[in-house]
């Protein structure tokens, strides 16, 4: 397969779900989690745990799951409107792709679960002073920081490799179900469910809300001309 320009992977690697049945070799998929894994972490702690999953009576399990979540996720959107920036077409096909996944997450080639395994406390928790007590207000939204840079590696590896993938994370409301059957330890916190495989829609463009509505310069509603 040509090389392809970082740029040109980052433009065209949107989000897939519908896969041709067609195997994904090992040694590809290898290389994908060897890019994943060039990724940041906090500390360099590198907790993270990916699992492959291939077995057919596998992903039928955590597709199972998925589609329990889905109905979860159908029932939150019952009385969401479409996101502003979103023409309704684009939007009509998200939702219908979304649908499509909810029911055929277990028939991609191969299921991607990423993980970050907390480590064992290294002694009694530190006296903090009441001012750094406050601030570990925010600790919860830095959980997934350690995971979701390798998952983007991922998610840009397998562009490159022209497979599709998609990322989700609606296996969570049943996330006990999903770490049963895979027989993840407690410690062992799952972030993202990825379906795998030759895709059979096409890679990109990607289309977004325009720079000058999301970046800032210097201070809050100075958007940036640049
Ligand atoms: C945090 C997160 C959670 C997501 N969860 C789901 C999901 O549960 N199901 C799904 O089909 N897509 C999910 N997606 C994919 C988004 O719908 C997709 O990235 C977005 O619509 C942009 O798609 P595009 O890159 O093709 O434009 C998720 C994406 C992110 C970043």
């Amino acid at each position: 397969m040509a090389e392809m320009g970082v740029f040109e992977v980052m433009y065209t690697a949107r989000a897939l779900r519908r896969f041709k049945p067609d195997p994904v070799p090992d040694d590809v998929i290898t290389n994908v989690l060897d890019a994943a894994i060039r990724a940041p972490t906090g500390s360099n702690e590198q907790g993270w745990q990916f699992i492959v999953i291939k077995d057919a009576a596998q992903r039928k399990k955590i597709g199972d799951v998925y589609r329990k979540g889905g109905q979860i996720l159908m029932a939150l959107y019952a009385n969401r409107t479409k996101p502003e920036h979103m023409p309704q077409k684009q939007f009509d096909k998200l939702m219908a792709s979304a649908m499509y996944l909810i029911d055929h997450m277990g028939d991609a080639p191969v299921l991607l679960l990423a993980c970050l395994q907390q480590a064992a406390p290294s002694g009694p928790p530190p006296q903090l002073p009441p001012e750094a007590a406050a601030a570990l207000k925010n600790l919860g939204r830095m959980s997934g920081s350690s995971i979701y840079p390798a998952v983007q590696n991922v998610i840009l590896a397998c562009r490159a490799f022209g497979l599709g993938t998609c990322l989700t994370t609606i296996h969570m409301f049943y996330e006990d179900e999903v770490k049963q059957a895979l027989g993840l330890p407690p410690e062992v916190q799952t972030y993202a469910l990825l379906p795998i495989g030759y895709p059979s829609d096409k890679f990109g463009p990607i289309r977004r809300r325009p720079l000058s509505e999301v970046v800032h310069l210097d201070r809050w509603n100075n958007h940036w001309k640049g």
